[in-house]
């Protein structure tokens, strides 16, 4: 079988193409961004069995490039992620957020793939009280959310056979994460300031991937699924479990703030968790808790 997977250098699609590589029933073909141009993997030493560069804002190209590669499943991971960015820049967040989703979905259509779309938690608003379910109803309050949930309707609206899986607070080692910033902000100072009125659960790009892998074999059935690791927590809390478990809980001070203190362009939802209510519903395997995740990426970090 035949995996296509766009924004292949990203933090969730490199780790994507390495667990995917290592089922033997899949064959994975990598498409990459006009920023990287692949560049990350050929740095890592990577060797690709065929190699894309697509920008999925370019329609004829797009569409050119993955009938071409004729595959059976598209995963689509690419997007502007830059969450404040999005907010200066909205053009460029509705460009390649919603029309670039488009342009991958009707691609999808021309080529007679199942295509996985990962979305975000930041389609919500955040002022539930308990867990977003995938039937709750969206209502962004970001550009970056919007254009996102934009790309879930042209998804839904262009294929017939589609999977939404919507993902949040990820951290990989491929890419700009908050337990990097993190270790950043405790090799500066002794005292760190996090926000405490945001919670989510944290989400680690291998178990995510894993996830995506078992999907894909038990046949890509069509729906909108949460899938993050297990358990929530506050920013806040999650600093001070990364502090505890790099053994600096005596030396490094985490202090709660609120988000109001922080000016940032882009609103973020108060309220992240999603349950994976599909997911378990089918009886698929649930992620690990989300301290664990973070524990198995404190030791790949230190390799
Ligand atoms: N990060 C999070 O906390 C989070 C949370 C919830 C949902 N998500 C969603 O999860 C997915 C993966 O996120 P991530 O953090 O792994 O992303 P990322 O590291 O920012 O990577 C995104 C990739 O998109 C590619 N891309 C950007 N513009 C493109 C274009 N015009 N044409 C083709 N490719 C383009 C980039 O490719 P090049 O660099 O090769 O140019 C980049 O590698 C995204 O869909 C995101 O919305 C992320």
């Amino acid at each position: 079988m035949k995996i296509a997977i766009i924004g292949a250098n990203g933090m969730l699609g490199a780790d994507l193409c390495e667990i995917l590589r290592g089922n033997k029933k899949f064959e994975v073909v990598p498409f990459y961004g006009p920023v990287s141009e692949g560049i990350g993997h050929r740095a890592k030493g990577i060797e690709q069995d065929k190699e894309v560069i697509i920008d999925i804002t370019n329609q004829i190209e797009t569409e050119a490039e993955i009938v071409k590669s004729k595959p059976d499943v598209i995963i689509h991971t690419a997007a502007y992620t830059d969450v404040d960015g999005c907010e200066l820049n909205k053009e460029k967040a509705y460009l390649i957020n919603s029309t670039g989703t488009q342009n991958v979905a009707l691609a999808a259509k021309k080529s007679g793939a199942f295509l996985i779309y990962i979305s975000t938690d930041y389609v919500f608003n955040g002022e539930g009280k308990r867990p977003y379910r995938e039937n709750d109803t969206p209502d962004p309050m970001s550009i970056y959310g919007k254009t996102k949930l934009d790309g879930e309707k042209f998804v839904q609206n262009i294929l017939e056979e589609w999977a939404i899986i919507r993902i949040s607070w990820l951290f990989g080692k491929n890419g700009k994460n908050f337990i990097k910033a993190i270790l950043n902000q405790m090799a500066k100072s002794q005292i760190l300031k996090v926000v405490d009125d945001q919670i989510g659960s944290p989400t680690y790009t291998k178990d995510l991937s894993k996830g995506i892998n078992y999907f894909i074999q038990k046949g890509c059935e069509t729906g909108i699924y949460h899938l993050t690791n297990q358990g929530f927590c506050s920013w806040f809390e999650f600093a001070k479990k990364i502090v505890e478990l790099t053994g600096n809980a005596g030396k490094i001070t985490v202090e709660p703030i609120n988000s109001l203190q922080l000016t940032r362009p882009a609103k973020r939802p108060h309220n992240s968790v999603l349950e994976n209510y599909a997911w378990k519903s089918k009886g698929y395997p649930l992620l690990q808790n989300w301290e664990d995740a973070l524990k198995e990426y404190l030791k790949e970090e230190k390799k």
